[in-house]
């Protein structure tokens, strides 16, 4: 049976500063963290293994550590990080002092709250849709995303209600293993101490 790999790329500047979103590049864990998974997928030998990342350059980086392992990678944009509008950049203290009423309107409806100028997680299942379709057809791949992403997709797979999207587990470091079977999936995490 075929499998789909799915993590989140290493550790960012930006997750070490706590802040939202950016595009910034690995810290010395987050390389090391996609060494090893470079490493697992050296090991594991998939033929045909497909690599989809995210554009963003800390999802680049990690996913590069694996091709060198199997083959090229391909970038969906689609597999960006949750847009966050106004509050990227922002700690989620920042946000709770500067822009309090936002972070209450989350709480309420995490789901369905839009950042201003930005995206909802409904948003992204909306645009997730395309890539959830090519996985269905799709033999053994490895989703290099982020934590609203992955959250999606994971939820897809469970079959979890939407509202619980949100709040599903997806922290750094750590790999998923889904097998889909006839009516569930199995999984496996695999988590990396860096
Ligand atoms: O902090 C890392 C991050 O991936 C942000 O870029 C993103 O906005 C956030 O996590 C998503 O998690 P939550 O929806 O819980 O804020």
């Amino acid at each position: 049976p075929r499998s789909i790999y799915l993590t989140r790329h290493g550790q960012s500047e930006y997750n070490a500063m706590h802040r939202m979103g950016g595009d910034s590049p690995l810290t010395e864990i987050g390389r090391k963290y996609a060494a090893a998974l470079g490493e697992f997928f050296k090991k594991e030998k998939i033929p045909d293994l497909r690599i989809w990342s995210s554009q963003k350059i800390r999802a680049a980086q990690t996913a590069r550590e694996v091709a060198s392992a199997a083959a090229h990678v391909e970038y969906w944009k689609a597999l960006d990080e949750i847009d966050a509008g106004i509050c990227e950049g922002l700690t989620y203290a920042d946000i709770e002092q500067r822009y309090p009423r936002q972070s209450e309107d989350r709480a309420r409806d995490k789901y369905h709250y839009r950042y201003p100028s930005g995206e909802s997680y409904e948003d992204v299942v909306s645009r997730l849709e395309p890539v959830i379709m090519e996985l269905e057809r799709q033999t053994d791949v490895l989703v290099v995303g982020h934590q609203a992403i992955l959250r999606c997709i994971l939820g897809y797979f469970y079959d979890r209600p939407l509202m619980e999207l949100p709040y599903l587990d997806c922290p750094l470091h750590s790999l998923v293993k889904l097998t889909p079977r006839a009516y569930h999936c199995d999984s496996t995490i695999y988590k990396y101490d860096v």
